[in-house]
């Protein structure tokens, strides 16, 4: 039996996707192998790369001046990637710290260049994203670096910084979820296992004249240069092809869900059901701004703290999984990213209903 599965990533991932995958695990396509077992240079993976990433191209309208790379390493990998492929310009980058990753990110960065961490929300550990018509970017670097939606804190950029220099966008956690202009980024990727696929697999989607134009520092490994990639088809070495194969089928999927813009209003309505009943509940609450609250990982406490974990617990056995907050955070979170349905956020609900009446005088 599936239960509703709230983890943070890896995350639940489209039924139908996984029956799919069941039905084709032992013989793909009528070829006797199953999509494990053949070679990465065979038609019938080589079809799923093109159509993996014609589809990708079609659910975000990505311009064809853009390089769609399908890589490994995960988003961390990606921290030294953007930094080793674009600072070859003036060498300096600006990069906003809404967290931990954003954080990691800036770190990595500060290893190869003259890297500047020029707005912060650590002061109220990550619950706001800074006001950015006051950030001081500076002039003439590289990119502009920030984390579109923050996992860990629930938070979520409510518009998109406005600078001159390209942006570099970490969109592990929403990639797919809304709609965005992908014209308005040099760079943005995405660890693929919460909205797209299982772990093992990065989305980077790059502007070409960034790629093309633009020279990696020296000392950039030869598997981390955007070029060698996007020369190869994102085929230069062996791709996790089962990785693909499942975020192609998340792909066709979401195609016919009604695209992105689909998926952006259900999860609209999947968030605001939630967070509507933390506001009016009077037992649990969350801390974020509202302006900045995520539509993907909503962060919330029972007012009564010493409660939180007795509600992780029991949730557990109301078919309710991973709903325990961060570390960094305590509490709980619910990740709703696109293959939540809305039913599970509903029993969701349910359940904090009955666990507040039962804890009320707590
Ligand atoms: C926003 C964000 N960036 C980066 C990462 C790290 O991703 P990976 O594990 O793919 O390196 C995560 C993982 O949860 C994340 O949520």
């Amino acid at each position: 039996m599936r239960i509703y599965n709230f983890s943070a990533g890896p995350s639940t991932l489209p039924e139908t996707v996984l029956r799919q995958a069941q039905e084709e695990l032992l013989d793909f396509n009528g070829t006797g192998m199953s999509i494990t077992e053949i070679s990465h240079r065979a038609g019938a993976y080589m079809e799923i790369n093109t159509e993996a990433q014609e589809n990708l191209r079609r659910l975000m309208a990505i311009p064809d001046d853009y390089y769609v790379l399908f890589v490994q390493g995960g988003a961390s990998q990606q921290f030294a990637a953007v930094p080793l492929n674009l600072l070859g310009g003036s060498g300096r980058a600006d990069y906003l710290l809404t967290g931990n990753f954003a954080t990691k990110a800036y770190e990595e960065a500060a290893r190869y260049g003259d890297v500047a961490a020029v707005a912060s929300s650590a002061d109220k550990n990550y619950t706001y994203i800074p006001d950015l018509s006051t950030v001081p970017f500076r002039p003439d670097t590289d990119y502009v670096h920030f984390t579109h939606n923050n996992t860990i804190f629930g938070t979520r950029f409510a518009e998109l910084p406005q600078v001159a220099s390209e942006l570099a966008c970490d969109m592990s956690s929403s990639i797919l979820s809304e709609v965005v202009d992908v014209s308005r980024f040099g760079v943005i990727y995405a660890g693929a296992q919460k909205n797209v696929a299982p772990a093992g697999l990065t989305i980077v989607i790059v502007k070409k004249s960034l790629v093309d134009g633009r020279k990696p520092l020296d000392i950039c490994p030869t598997m981390l240069k955007y070029a060698t990639q996007a020369k190869a088809d994102s085929l230069y070495n062996t791709p996790n092809c089962f990785a693909v194969y499942i975020a192609n089928l998340v792909f066709r999927h979401l195609l016919e869900q009604g695209g992105v813009a689909g998926m952006e209003k259900i999860n609209r309505e999947k968030a605001q059901l939630l967070y509507d009943y933390i506001d009016d509940s009077g037992f649990y609450t969350n801390s974020v701004e509202k302006k900045y609250r995520s539509r993907m990982n909503v962060t919330f406490f029972c007012k009564n703290k010493d409660l939180d974990a007795a509600f992780a617990k029991q949730a557990a056995q109301n078919g309710i999984a991973s709903i325990k907050g961060h570390r960094m955070v305590g509490g709980m979170r619910a990740s709703i990213y696109n293959a939540m349905p809305i039913e599970g956020v509903k029993h969701l609900i349910g359940f904090m209903q009955k666990f507040a009446a039962e804890n009320k005088n707590a």
